[in-house]
C-alpha cells in the first residue's frame, strides 16, 4: 500500500490534512492566533525580510546538522515547541511528540496545559523538557516545582508572555473554551469528524478516562468536558521576577525562560542565573503586533552575554531555522506544523515532519556552503527590506 504521508512534502503541508480530521473548534484552536494575527502573519514575513550570501566551491560532502544546546548534543537545533492540550487533537498527544523527538534525537519541550501526567510523558521519553505555567501563589508554585524535580525533569521552562489572557476571538467564534462545554453542536463536530471521535476522543476516554488538566498544578485540574466545571484561571498578572528568583533557589535543574522579545529581559534573566531564554512571541497567539522574534533576535543575542538564546514562532522551513541561526539562536522549536503531523499520523507522522525540516536544513547547509553549523553567522545573510 502507498504510504499516505509520500504527499506531505513540507511541514506546511500538514496543515490541510489535519484540518479535515479535526474539529472546528479544536482546529481553531490550534491554528489560531491572536486579534488580527499582525503577528503571525509578521513570523513568517520576518524570515522573507533576510537573504541568504551563499559561499560556492566549499567541499560540503561531510556536513552536519548537529548542535549543542544548553550543553547537551542533538541531531539538529530543531525542536518541539511545547502545545497545549495535545492528547486532544491526537490519541496521547503529548507522548506522541516527546517520542518522535526523543527517536530523532531533536529536543521537546511538555507543555504544561496538557493533559497527560507528565510523569508518563517523562517515563515514555526522558530527557523531555518541562514548560510551565505558573500558579498565582508561592505555595503552590514551590509544589509544582518540586512535583516537576521529582517527575525527572531536568530542564524547565517558565512560560513569561501570559500575564493575562489573550483575546482569543477565533475561539469564541468556534465555541472552542477549557473546558469543552458539551452542546449540539460539539456533538455534531465529533460525528462529521468520525476518525478523531473514535480514534481520538474515544479512545482516549475507553483507555484513560476523560482527560483533565494534569500538569497546570501540583495536583489534578479541571476536565477537558464539563457542562459546568470552571477551569481555575487564577491571577498571573502580579508575578514578576521575584517569583523567577525563588524558583531558581528551588530549581537545580537548567531553567529557561520563554517568551521574552526585549534585549533588558535577556539582561535579566542571565542576572538571574538561566541557562537561556527563548525568543518568542507564542506564533502570534499573545500581544497582537509583538515584533516577530526573528527581529527581536540580533538585539537579544547581544544582550544575553553567551547565554543560549533559542527562538520559536513561524519556523516553518530549514532556511529558517539556518536563519535564525545566523543571527545568533541555539536552536529553534516548531509548534502548529508538529501538532498537525500528529494528528494526521501520530509519531509517524511527527517522525515524518522532523525528518523532513531536519533534510531541509541538511540540504540548505549544502547549498549555503556551510559544513558546521557553528560557522554560520551574520555574514551568511543579509537584510533585504
Ligand atoms: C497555549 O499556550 C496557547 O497558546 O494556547
Amino acid at each position: 500500500m502507498p504510504d499516505p504521508l509520500r504527499h506531505l512534502l513540507s511541514l506546511h503541508d500538514f496543515e490541510a490534512a489535519a484540518k479535515k480530521r479535526l474539529p472546528k473548534p479544536i482546529y481553531a484552536y490550534v491554528s489560531g492566533a491572536v486579534e488580527d494575527g499582525q503577528s503571525e502573519r509578521g513570523n513568517r514575513h520576518a524570515f522573507s525580510q533576510y537573504g541568504f550570501r551563499p559561499k560556492v566551491l566549499v567541499d560540503v560532502s561531510r556536513r552536519s546538522t548537529r548542535a549543542t544546546v544548553l550543553g547537551r548534543e542533538y541531531a539538529a537545533p530543531v525542536g518541539v515547541a511545547p502545545m497545549g492540550i495535545s492528547a486532544l487533537s491526537s490519541y496521547r498527544g503529548d507522548i506522541v511528540l516527546a517520542r518522535a523527538a526523543a527517536d530523532a534525537d531533536v529536543p521537546c519541550i511538555m507543555s504544561g496545559s496538557s493533559l497527560i501526567r507528565l510523569e508518563e510523558v517523562m517515563q515514555a521519553a526522558p530527557g523531555t523538557w518541562f514548560q510551565a505555567y505558573l500558579p498565582g501563589d508561592d505555595a503552590q508554585i514551590a509544589a509544582l516545582i518540586d512535583r516537576v524535580a521529582a517527575a525527572g525533569v531536568t530542564t524547565l521552562v517558565l512560560t513569561v508572555d501570559t500575564p493575562v489572557a489573550a483575546n482569543r476571538e477565533n475561539n469564541v467564534r468556534a465555541g472552542f473554551s477549557t473546558p469543552l462545554r458539551p452542546s449540539a453542536g460539539l456533538a455534531w463536530q465529533g460525528l462529521t469528524h468520525p476518525r478523531w471521535l473514535f480514534g481520538t476522543f474515544l479512545r482516549t476516554l475507553w483507555r484513560h478516562g476523560m482527560p483533565h488538566f494534569e500538569n497546570n498544578y501540583a495536583t489534578r485540574g479541571a476536565p477537558i468536558l464539563s457542562a459546568n466545571v470552571l477551569r481555575d484561571f487564577s491571577d498571573r498578572g502580579h508575578l514578576n521576577w521575584r517569583h523567577v528568583a525563588a524558583i531558581r533557589r528551588r530549581w537545580a535543574g537548567r531553567m529557561v525562560i520563554k517568551g521574552i522579545l526585549h534585549p533588558d529581559d535577556a539582561r535579566t534573566a542571565r542576572a538571574q542565573g538561566m541557562d537561556g531564554v527563548i525568543v518568542s512571541n507564542h506564533g502570534g497567539r499573545q500581544l497582537d503586533g509583538s515584533l516577530s522574534p526573528l527581529q527581536a533576535l540580533p538585539a537579544i543575542v547581544d544582550a544575553a552575554g553567551g547565554m543560549d538564546v533559542m527562538l520559536d514562532s513561524g519556523v516553518r522551513r530549514g532556511s529558517d531555522v539556518l536563519k535564525a541561526m545566523a543571527l545568533g539562536a541555539r536552536c529553534v522549536f516548531v509548534g502548529r506544523p508538529f501538532n498537525y503531523a500528529a494528528t494526521v499520523a501520530g509519531q509517524r507522522g511527527v517522525a515524518h515532519a522532523i525528518g523532513l525540516i531536519v533534510e531541509e536544513v541538511r540540504r540548505n547547509m549544502g547549498l549555503l556552503g556551510v559544513v558546521d553549523l557553528k560557522a554560520l553567522d551574520a555574514d551568511c545573510v543579509m537584510r533585504i527590506t
